[in-house]
């Protein structure tokens, strides 16, 4: 049984997405090297989110005692049935994980998920008691058009909005135009979307939900985002990938951490 993810939500997150990518042998070395950081860094909160047909590797590798629980890049809605190349959230759950990411701009645009799907695909989640990390974020029109903040708060609001209790997810903002390209926002217009981000999540009945920065976060920019109070983590693609980078990135966020103690 994996821990439960909230018991450390006060601890910094540092998620590492892996999208598409890795074999393995790849599993393996990567899962090494984040047990390693995440024993060194009590303080960082270290999670997995392999291919699905990588999760069983990275379990394995990462063992039982919960200092790196692992999620899914994505679930179905529905609890099973005729969907082809889809996964399920119990099947996630059987498999390991305690998180899942929903409503990654990629699976939004690629697979066609809408706000309605995403907010099923994370209530399908929850019914399976997996934390999903919602993801939102404008693209580069939306910003340009001065359309950030409406497209950002609709997507929250999509997911977390009309409920009698507050959902227990995280959220990760990740600008679509940061993503895969070694831009990003700058760490005032970041922690500005994340105080927008945040009012909707009070809005909502929902404040202890964590809020994650993503998209081209490298060892060399991960300190000024956390440097933010309102950052509460980061959700990393292409420098997960990478042993060193991946340790460095964790290694940062305890310098973050003690940073931030009072
Ligand atoms: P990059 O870190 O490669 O920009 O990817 C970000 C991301 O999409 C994480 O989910």
């Amino acid at each position: 049984m994996p821990p439960s993810p909230a018991a450390a939500a006060d601890r910094l997150l540092v998620a590492g997405n892996w999208k598409m990518n890795g074999t393995r042998a790849l599993a393996r070395e990567l899962a090494a090297a984040a047990l390693a950081a995440a024993r060194a860094s009590p303080s960082v909160e270290v999670v997995l989110f392999p291919p699905t047909v990588l999760l069983d590797e990275v379990v394995r590798a990462v063992g039982p005692d919960g200092d790196v629980p692992v999620g899914g890049q994505q679930c179905h809605w529905a609890p099973e049935g005729a969907h082809t190349a889809s996964v399920s959230a119990a099947q996630l759950a059987e498999a390991g994980c305690a998180y899942v990411l929903t409503g990654h701009s990629e699976v939004r645009r690629e697979l066609g998920y809408d706000d309605a799907r995403v907010r099923a695909a994370a209530d399908a989640g929850r019914a399976s008691r997996l934390r999903p990390i919602v993801c939102v974020g404008e693209t580069e029109a939306e910003r340009g058009a001065g359309a950030a903040r409406a497209i950002v708060e609709a997507q929250v609001d999509a997911v977390f909005g009309s409920r009698s209790a507050g959902l227990e997810a995280d959220v990760a903002y990740e600008p679509v135009w940061a993503i895969g390209t070694g831009r990003t926002p700058t760490v005032e217009q970041a922690a500005e979307v994340h105080g927008w981000i945040r009012a909707r999540l009070e809005a909502h009945g929902a404040p202890r939900s964590r809020i994650l920065y993503g998209g081209s976060v490298a060892p060399g920019n991960i300190g000024g985002f956390l440097s933010q109070p309102g950052v509460d983590g980061v959700l990393v693609g292409g420098a997960s990938l990478r042993a060193d980078a991946f340790t460095a990135l964790v290694t940062a966020a305890r310098a973050a951490a003690d940073r931030r103690r009072p």
